[in-house]
């Protein structure tokens, strides 16, 4: 079978990767792809901003099965396209991906299907805005509406940083485009969890669970990120809470979503926070999240095809995928200057020793293969990636893989899995 993968991040390298371990897999194909997945599959050029460029990669390759990565070319509606053209494609429809695409709609969505979540307020004005606040506590949070590349929510401290935030929104200037909407929310305390499920419309299956870690800094400070490290051990939640979410949050998604007349196929992330009233959802993605899923998938037994194939026909209530016991942990290299701005172009050595560590896998995020020479080519640059008996374990390969690995203003966290260390 030839697969096509959209993307060209961390998260499509771990995918490239599992495809290939599949032994119905012949060919893989990924648009855009990176440095690292170029040693696994052909990367053929895209621009994923553009509706027209990406179905004509997918009518020059003609697949037998497309997978849809990110969130942007998910908004644009590719995957509704090719579902037209009647090809296979694993991901939701624009519709159903509104979800990730507008936080007012998730936010009126789960109020419609009483699917815990903070208290919130969706604005369209600064008028509205003054209203509201008066309804909340400080600290409260702003979210801009639309997809904002992980930059679209504050956590502001006053009513005043508020008021700022949202003009900020409104006016364009603090997202460089302008929102016409935006939701008002509560501030939620507690600990967070990526719980990602499998869904065909009707059906959800759970992933193993996982946590990001999305500041900059160590000891979760400084400003956010679309992610500087992920872990994954079951001891982030236990059978009872993982049928809990289950009933609870994603079977309500998927049913109210097919109610609503736009059946949910793909990856739901559910991002929750674990407060003392109970797990709350913060945000919908409507994809694989990224490094999450570098993390899930280095757990991964059973074949990555099964679980794609179930999505799009309908048999997610059947397939059992199989999960290694113990941990994995994906730690993330950035450029110097990350989430601000860096430099790129930048040569990276000692892949080759970090390929050595065992039980270690080096996925790319933003790098380019130049004349036979990695180069750096974004803000998140490679995650090192391991999985082990133990979460301290698979912490300690990834760290020592990275300890291999150099370019100019090289940047991780020491801490990442240090909420865990301490459950
Ligand atoms: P989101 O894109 O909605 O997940 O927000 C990004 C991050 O902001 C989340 O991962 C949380 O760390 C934080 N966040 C979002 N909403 C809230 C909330 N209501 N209370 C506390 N933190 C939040
Ligand atoms: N790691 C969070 C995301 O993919 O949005």
């Amino acid at each position: 079978m030839k697969v096509l993968v959209i993307g060209g991040g961390g998260r499509e390298h771990a995918i490239v990767w599992a495809l290939r371990r599949s032994a119905r897999v012949t060919e893989v194909v990924c648009a855009p792809g990176n440095g690292g997945i170029a040693q696994l599959a052909r990367c053929v050029p895209v621009n994923q901003k553009d509706l027209d460029d990406l179905l004509q990669v997918v009518s020059a390759e003609n697949p037998d099965l497309t997978i849809v990565g990110p969130e942007l070319p998910l908004s644009l509606g590719l995957v509704d396209e090719l579902e037209r053209r009647g090809l296979r494609v694993f991901g939701p429809t624009q519709a159903a991906a509104q979800l990730e695409t507008s936080k007012a709609f998730a936010k009126e969505f789960m109020q419609r299907h009483r699917i815990p979540t903070a208290h919130y307020a969706v604005c369209t004005s600064e008028a509205e805005v003054k209203q509201a606040i008066g309804l909340f506590h400080a600290p409260l949070v702003v979210k801009a509406d639309g997809l904002a590349a992980g930059k679209g929510v504050v956590i502001c401290q006053t009513k005043e940083e508020a008021l700022e935030t949202a003009a900020g929104i409104f006016s364009g200037k603090l997202l460089g485009s302008a929102d016409t909407k935006l939701v008002l929310e509560e501030f939620l305390e507690g600990e967070e969890v990526s719980f990602l499920v499998l869904c065909d419309g009707k059906h959800v299956a759970p992933l193993v669970p996982a946590q990001d870690h999305k500041r900059i800094g160590e000891g979760d400070t400084g400003l956010n990120t679309g992610g500087m490290g992920a872990y994954s051990t079951d001891q982030l939640i236990d059978n009872q809470m993982r049928d809990w979410l289950l009933t609870h949050i994603a079977q309500p998604v998927v049913d109210g979503m097919a109610a609503e007349g736009a059946p949910f196929r793909g990856i739901l992330y559910c991002g929750l926070m674990m407060t003392p009233r109970g797990p709350m959802v913060l945000e919908f993605n409507t994809r694989f999240g990224d490094p999450e899923t570098q993390a899930v998938l280095m757990r991964l037994e059973s074949d990555i095809l099964d679980a794609f194939e179930a999505s799009i026909d309908g048999r997610v209530s059947e397939t059992q995928m199989q999960w290694r016991p113990g941990a994995s942990v994906c730690i993330i290299a950035s450029s110097a200057g990350y989430p601000g701005s860096f430099r790129s172009g930048l040569e990276i050595t000692g892949l080759d020793r970090a390929a050595e560590v065992a039980g270690v896998q080096v996925f790319h995020s933003g790098t380019a293969l130049v004349e036979g020479k990695y180069l750096t080519a974004g803000g998140r640059v490679l995650g090192a990636t391991a999985a082990a008996e133990s979460l301290q374990q698979a912490l300690a390969l990834a760290y020592e893989a990275l300890g291999t690995i150099h370019f100019d203003g090289i940047y991780y966290r020491h801490d990442i899995g240090h909420r865990a260390l301490k459950l």
